[in-house]
């Protein structure tokens, strides 16, 4: 956020009318049109498509960081999965192509730089993603989108360092980055949430131990509090004994959804609901920061006194995505979740009646407007909150032998959940979701379905 920036737009959102966004929360075509106004605003930012070069494809312009366009390309996933529309998904196929690394597990040479273990695992989250919904296999290399999540968890497992903390990631993968000295919740709650999901979508017992084995360390190192609270991360040099006890709202929605999913993966069992709905309390710091915003998300570190960087921008978005996420897991968190994420929506798109279009996102959604800021992150927060207003009405994450996975060609280190055929299990889910009433999940399934039957014939 330049000053030339803020006084632009301060200059124009004199002339410009506030409210041009005009969200129903209850009308599915008004959501999804909100929705559509805002990615198309956010995509402005994106000049990478299929016909540019290696350098930009796939990434955001400077100053975003690498980890934010995988961030942007799960977000995206997201969209089409909750939206239908599918504008978006040739460019992030070729994102998703893109980063893979020459080992296939987004460890990119190129971005040595700004890739520690937090900003790899944002590529994970939309990977896995890809696979929990069936998006079509990618049609290079012999991998799919859960081999590929299972190629990068593997980096990451043997990075797990046991010379200090007792265990634990570092933030950094290289010596050479500011913060390879600092063992992080992001970092560490990202492993373990792949972790999770990864042992509900394969079922493979290594997952399920590591997800353990992550969550007791960071309750261990005292990075979740007893009441649920996520600190930031701890200084290895110091044995992590000194928490750096600030508090981020994607953190606390990272933690909250891996328990989620165990919870799900564990049919239901006490201990993963008691963690989930601790998470879910916690939640709490991240809302109503002042008595005319019930209910409206605020990134409390540091929009009051307007010091977020272009990282935190984007943080509210995570959280809202895990947020929705979780009522999908663990139905007991609907209602609340519905509560605050609609109150919230109301106010994102409040906040998106700004700049030259009328209709760019600010980062303050409880100032009752725009508060003259701009940029990817304040677009993909906003999207990340109202899309998931449609969460309910879409397919669930699946299990690997409910999706289309193509036969590996080669031999490799990551797991081969086994292909099966997917029809029948298909019907059965399908019966599953009309005996619940949900009716346009079918419907979505079914286009889902026949992409990926596409993909597969051809
Ligand atoms: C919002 O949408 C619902 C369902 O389509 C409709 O019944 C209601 O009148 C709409 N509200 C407004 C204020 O337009
Ligand atoms: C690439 O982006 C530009 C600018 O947004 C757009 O005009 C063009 O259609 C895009 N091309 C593809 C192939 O998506
Ligand atoms: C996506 O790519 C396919 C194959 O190249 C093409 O047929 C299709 O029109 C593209 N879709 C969009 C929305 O650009
Ligand atoms: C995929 O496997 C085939 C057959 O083993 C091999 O020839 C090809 O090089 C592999 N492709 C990639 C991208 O690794
Ligand atoms: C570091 O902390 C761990 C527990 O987290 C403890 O087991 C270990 O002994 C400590 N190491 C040192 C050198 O104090
Ligand atoms: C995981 O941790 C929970 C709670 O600590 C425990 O009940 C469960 O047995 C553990 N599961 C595995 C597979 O280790
Ligand atoms: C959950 O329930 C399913 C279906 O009854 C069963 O196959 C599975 O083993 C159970 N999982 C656990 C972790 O208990
Ligand atoms: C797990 O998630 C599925 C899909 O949303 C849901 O049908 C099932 O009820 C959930 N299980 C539990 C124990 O909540
Ligand atoms: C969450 O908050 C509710 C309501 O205040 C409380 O009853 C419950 O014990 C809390 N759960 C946890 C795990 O702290
Ligand atoms: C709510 O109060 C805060 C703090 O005083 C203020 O910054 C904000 O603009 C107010 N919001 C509205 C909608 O008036
Ligand atoms: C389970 O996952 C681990 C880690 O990816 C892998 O090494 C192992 O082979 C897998 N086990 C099975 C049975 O697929």
């Amino acid at each position: 956020m330049g000053y030339s920036g803020e006084t632009l737009a301060v200059l124009l959102s004199a002339v410009h009318i506030a409210g041009a966004i005009i969200l129903n929360v209850t009308d599915q075509a008004s959501i999804k049109n909100t929705a559509s106004t805002v990615a198309y605003g956010m995509m402005k930012y994106y000049t990478g498509n299929i016909s540019n070069t290696p350098s930009t494809l796939g990434v955001l312009p400077s100053p975003y960081y690498w980890w934010e366009a995988g961030a942007l390309w799960g977000l995206l996933l997201d969209y089409y999965h909750y939206t239908g529309d599918d504008t978006y998904n040739n460019v992030t196929t070729e994102a998703l192509y893109s980063q893979v690394g020459p080992d296939w597990d987004y460890m990119v040479p190129s971005h040595q730089k700004d890739e520690g273990n937090d900003d790899q695992a944002f590529w994970g989250f939309a990977t896995m993603s890809a696979a929990e919904k069936d998006y079509p296999q990618p049609t290079i290399g012999n991998y799919s989108w859960v081999q590929l999540t299972e190629n990068l968890w593997n980096t990451q497992v043997r990075r797990w360092d046991t010379t200090s903390c007792n265990g634990g990631l570092k933030w950094q993968i290289f010596s050479f980055n500011n913060g390879y000295d600092y063992k992080n919740s992001v970092s560490n709650g990202a492993f373990f949430q792949l972790s999770a999901r990864l042992a509900r979508f394969t079922g493979n017992q290594t997952y399920i131990d590591w997800a353990n084995k992550s969550y007791d360390w960071s309750i261990e190192t005292g990075l979740i509090t007893p009441d649920y609270h996520v600190y930031d991360g701890s200084d290895d040099l110091e044995n992590c004994t000194i928490p750096n006890k600030i508090l981020w709202s994607y953190t606390a929605g990272i933690y909250l959804y891996g328990s989620a999913v165990l919870y799900n993966y564990t049919n239901g069992s006490a201990i993963w609901q008691q963690r989930t709905e601790g998470f879910l309390n916690a939640t709490a710091n991240f809302f109503s920061g002042f008595d005319n915003a019930t209910d409206i998300m605020y990134e409390a570190a540091c929009e009051t006194v307007y010091a977020c960087n272009n990282d935190q921008f984007s943080f509210k978005g995570y959280l809202s995505r895990f947020m929705w996420a979780t009522t999908q897991m663990a139905s007991f968190t609907t209602n609340a979740v519905t509560t605050v994420l609609t109150a919230s929506s109301l106010a994102a798109a409040q906040a998106c009646s700004g700049g030259r279009d009328s209709v760019t996102c600010g980062t303050r959604w409880y100032v009752g407007g725009w508060d003259g800021t701009f940029g990817v992150g304040q677009q993909m927060s906003a999207l990340e909150t109202i899309q998931g207003l449609l969460v309910s009405k879409s397919v669930p994450p699946l299990h690997c032998d409910q999706v289309h996975l193509k036969p590996p060609e080669t031999t490799t280190t990551a797991a081969v959940p086994s292909p099966t055929t997917t029809s029948p299990t298909k019907s059965s889910n399908i019966a599953g979701a009309r005996a619940t009433g949900e009716v346009d999940w079918t419907i979505l399934f079914a286009i889902m379905g026949i992409a990926a039957g596409a993909e597969l014939a051809s």
